[in-house]
């Protein structure tokens, strides 16, 4: 039977593809207050603006590509049972080919209703106060915002805490509770983590390997170091 190889990812594994990640300077909240676009209170105050953030972030969405890092989990797939859990909205895990994606955050080209959250759909264009569910509820987009709960998150720990191997990689594990997801493997997991900048996990309390580069260059590598 194959090993279960469970893949946490953050933004830094789509840096590659051109999306910007979130705290590194220059990062996507710069010019934004996380406030004033990524909160239910953000949502009441000023929904337009909220829609023009996601409608522009849904635009380069579209047109960005995979990048090496994507495809490298796709080859572990030959060699392991393989669960990627992402806190990304992107949906350059799917598109790479990688079989089993669970997203915490939502997904940026999906769209649910503001009143019964099983009702989403996919959606590509720009969403506008206008976009209705089948009961003429508004739309809005299908991201879980600071202060929301997080739906997946019982099942993202159940696969955790069946790996054999995680790999952790491009995030600033800043952002609780994805975080604390690490705390559910089991201790005789292997745990790499795999960023361009690993200063900020020293908070995690277990023996991990720390691969400190791109992920597009390191997951191939690894790939081929667990296979050869
Ligand atoms: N390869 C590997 N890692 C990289 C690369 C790269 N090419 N470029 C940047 N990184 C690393 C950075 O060093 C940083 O540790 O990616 C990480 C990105 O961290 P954040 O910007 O904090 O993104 P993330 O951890 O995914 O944020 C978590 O916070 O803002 C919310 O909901 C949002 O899902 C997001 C969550």
């Amino acid at each position: 039977m194959k090993e279960k190889l469970v893949v946490l990812t953050g933004a830094g594994i789509s840096a590659e593809s051109g999306l910007k990640t979130f705290r590194d300077a220059d990062g996507l909240w710069e010019g934004h207050r996380i406030e004033d676009v990524a909160t239910p209170e953000a949502w009441q105050r000023n929904k337009q603006l909220v829609l023009d953030f996601y409608n522009e972030r849904r635009r380069q969405l579209l047109q960005v590509k995979p990048n090496p890092a994507h495809f490298a989990l796709v080859d572990f797939e030959k060699h392991f049972h393989v669960n990627i859990i992402t806190q990304n909205v992107d949906d350059l895990h799917e598109r790479a080919g990688s079989s089993n994606v669970l997203h915490l955050h939502g997904e940026l080209r999906k769209a649910r209703s503001t009143r019964n959250y099983k009702y989403v759909i996919d959606f590509d264009g720009d969403m506008s106060d206008s976009n209705r569910d089948d009961q003429n509820h508004p739309l809005r987009p299908h991201i879980v915002w600071f202060g929301e709960a997080v739906p997946e998150l019982p099942n993202a720990a159940n696969i955790i805490a069946e790996a054999d191997v995680v790999f952790i990689v491009g995030t600033s594990m800043q952002v609780y509770p994805a975080a604390s997801l690490i705390d559910y493997a089991p201790p005789h997991a292997q745990v790499h983590y795999i960023d361009l900048n690993p200063a900020e996990v020293r908070h995690i309390r277990r023996k991990i390997s720390i691969h400190s580069g791109k992920a597009a260059e390191i997951l191939p590598a690894l790939f081929q170091k667990f296979t050869s």
